[in-house]
């Protein structure tokens, strides 16, 4: 069964044979067509030379951009921080320590429940166009609720990332934690894991920790990424750049030396911008990293404590306005940009033999993703060739 999509105002494709690919270049097609056969897409290419398929759909003019990667979460948990947010709003500074009250809350709850939640945060990604999503463990911080976590996020994406080095719980001493992360822990989580993940901050774990963590990890088959220079400056990218990460996320306090070492090891530099616009911390300036040569993703980092928005169009608005991004910068790094941080090739562009994964705009243009801020924009989805 073929199915083509024609009536396509813009076509973002990402597609280096489209023309300038890259942060500032989409590979855009006017008045276009795009074919999707086998969950994947076949063909793209002006309207005119569209080929015969089975069934055809006309978009009215719509803009179509890839759906959207958002390459770090935390969607498996119980219960909300509403309260913490007021209070940081009054002036109260934000603290990694409210993770153990998410830790308490789930914990306590039921598979069901959690596996609820997480079906629900999904769904609403889904509705603002977002088809790749990476799911952290992080809330459980023990051998059983680390495991059963990874196990509920795996029902809902393959990027699964082991995250049993978030904080240090309550009643551990940090040595003893460190050995249980990278031992028994590690050996129950890391058969329902790709990645693994560590919170290199003061107040977490340290360099010299977090290498431990990640080097454990990748002997045990996973893949390393890391939280890092998120509430102030310290080693995390350093140490992300060293272990050979896909990416190191945060990057809010990065110094120049950080950036051009991510430059110079092809580390991409996740930016989270809706965690600072939830705890009123300063924003990072996108420019150093771009200008730098740096390969710059953008996600939501969606999470009940330091910031619980599931909204890849708000991330980029926010990208646009406060980080110093061009639109097409900020959807670029959050389509291909999240793709590199997953490194995945067949998501995050609209060429022939990726997933048919895309979004439809209520909109003629890609621009208006960001010029209209707050507005649900996102008409449809199509997660590898059926609509969602
Ligand atoms: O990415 N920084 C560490 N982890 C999360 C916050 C988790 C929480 O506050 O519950 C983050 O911001
Ligand atoms: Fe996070």
């Amino acid at each position: 069964m073929s199915l083509l999509l024609r009536g396509i105002g813009e076509l973002v494709t990402n597609d280096p044979a489209r023309g300038a690919v890259g942060p500032g270049g989409l590979g855009i097609l006017r008045d276009a067509a795009v074919v999707v056969e086998h969950g994947r897409v076949a063909w793209t290419g002006p309207a005119a030379a569209a080929p015969a398929a089975d069934e055809a759909q006309d978009l009215g003019g719509r803009a179509v951009i890839p759906g959207f990667v958002d390459s770090h979460s935390h969607l498996v948990f119980a219960g909300d921080r509403a309260a913490e947010f007021a209070a940081r709003m009054t002036g109260r500074p934000y603290s990694a320590g409210g993770i153990r009250t998410t830790v308490s809350a789930t914990r306590a709850a039921s598979d069901d429940d959690l596996r609820a939640n997480a079906r629900r945060l999904v769904a609403e990604m889904r509705r603002q166009g977002t088809t790749t999503v990476e799911i952290k463990s992080g809330y459980g911080l023990d051998t059983a609720h680390e495991e059963r976590s990874l196990r509920i996020a795996r029902e809902f994406t393959p990027e699964t990332t082991y995250l049993g080095a978030h904080v240090v719980p309550q009643g551990h001493d940090p040595a003893g934690y460190l050995d249980l992360v990278t031992g028994a822990m590690l050996a129950a989580c890391a058969p329902h894991a790709r990645w693994i993940d560590v919170f290199c901050e003061r107040g977490a774990f340290g360099a010299d920790a977090a290498r431990a963590v990640l080097r454990a990890g990748t002997a045990a088959g996973l893949a390393p990424r890391i939280h890092a220079n998120q509430l102030g400056p310290g080693p995390g990218i350093e140490v992300a750049c060293e272990t050979g990460a896909a990416s190191a996320d945060h990057c809010t306090f990065a110094s120049d030396d950080d950036v051009r070492n991510l430059a110079d090891s092809g580390v991409v530099a996740t930016l989270l911008p809706t965690i600072e616009f939830s705890t009123r911390q300063p924003y990072p300036d996108a420019r150093r990293f771009l200008a730098a040569g740096v390969t710059v993703a953008l996600a939501t980092d969606c999470n009940p404590g330091s910031g619980f928005s599931s909204s890849m169009p708000f991330a980029q608005a926010l990208a646009v306005r406060e980080l110093g991004m061009s639109p097409a910068e900020a959807l670029w790094a959050a389509t291909a940009g999240g793709a590199a941080a997953l490194r995945r090739d067949d998501v995050g562009r609209l060429s022939p033999g990726s997933r048919a994964d895309l979004a439809v705009l209520d909109a003629p243009s890609h621009l208006h993703l960001t010029y209209r801020p707050g507005v649900p924009l996102i008409r449809a989805a199509m997660l590898a060739g059926s609509w969602t």
